[in-house]
């Protein structure tokens, strides 16, 4: 029998059966007790992964044997994951030469290598599990833009891309850095990944779906519970050096906090089939609100936040 280790260091193949709450916990502990950027660079010292090591052969075996529907279904829930990591490996640079101090710098690095091989992971899994391979990642990364929702194209694609253009031009201007990481590590990593890998990574170990790319995902999970981490404690920091602050970071909830909810809804055409499949449609909103509520508090805002539709009744 193998020896289960700590979360803090487990392995890949460990990774493979650790339920994504257990992941998840780790934010929710961060959050009480905020560790320091240090310590932050340290934890991802010792949470190294590889994503060349993954031998994704079951995965495949099981991806020969799906049918055509199953697999649409899992090319809308993965693309968006694929296509947002190498949006943020390409946006994060910016913020980095921006950042006031150099304990933030130097965590942002760190985050900047985890963005990459996230992408490299899903480069990987997208070849050789879904046999989605064209010469250049740029052609296959513009191929699946396809089978991302309009609501999840103007987030990762179009705002992340835009609020980083501003940080280059103007690294000085604190209130564009302050949009930035309430977009980047708040809305699209706290509220809407979060939520994306809770349902992608419980429906599969329900399953038994794709075994070695759930070693990999929830490695990736944890690697995002450190990038949260860092977003909500400089936003909190922000704030307490300066209240005027608060305003920049509530203005960007307000701008993008209800796209992110809508593109995690399904759309409104399919809502009757999952409610008659007696599914609750809006699982995954419901759990990203709760998510961003837990990140507010924790930041020192007091705000509305739009609306998401409680449980259905069957
Ligand atoms: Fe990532
Ligand atoms: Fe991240």
């Amino acid at each position: 029998m193998s020896i289960e280790l700590p979360l803090e260091n487990a392995p890949l193949t460990q990774l493979q059966q650790t339920p994504i709450d257990n992941v998840l916990n780790i934010i929710d502990q961060g959050l009480v007790h905020l560790p320091s950027y240090r310590e932050l660079f340290y934890r991802w010292e010792r949470q190294q992964w590889r994503a060349e090591e993954i031998d994704f052969s079951p995965d495949r075996f099981q991806w020969e044997k799906m049918g055509q529907q199953e697999r649409q279904d899992r090319l809308y829930g993965l693309s968006a994951f694929f296509r947002g990591e190498a949006c943020v490996t390409d946006t994060l640079a910016p913020y980095i030469t921006a950042m006031p101090d150099e304990e933030m710098r130097i965590f942002l690095t760190t985050q900047l290598a985890d963005e990459a091989r996230h992408t490299v992971f899903f480069a990987r899994f997208f070849k050789e599990v879904l046999g989605i391979d064209k010469t250049r990642l740029e052609d296959t990364l513009d191929n699946i833009r396809q089978y991302m929702n309009k609501h999840l194209q103007y987030i990762l694609i179009d705002s992340l891309a835009d609020v980083a253009e501003h940080i280059r031009q103007e690294p000085k201007n604190l209130d564009h850095l302050i949009e930035g990481i309430t977009l980047y590590h708040v809305i699209v990593e706290g509220t809407m990944a979060l939520a994306g890998q809770r349902g992608i990574l419980e429906f599969y170990r329900q399953n038994n779906l794709f075994p070695a790319f759930r070693g990999g995902f929830t490695a990736v999970a944890r690697d995002e519970s450190r990038h949260v981490v860092f977003g909500v404690k400089f936003l909190r920091e922000m704030i307490q050096r300066d209240a005027a602050n608060a305003r920049v970071v509530k203005a960007a909830i307000d701008k993008y906090a209800q796209v992110a909810f809508t593109a995690l809804t399904p759309a409104d055409e399919n809502i009757p089939d999952i409610l008659a499949m007696q599914q609750d449609p809006w699982v995954s909103p419901r759990y990203a609100l709760d998510s961003l509520r837990k990140k507010i508090k924790v930041i020192g805002l007091s705000m509305d936040l739009p609306v998401v539709p409680p449980p259905p009744l069957f």
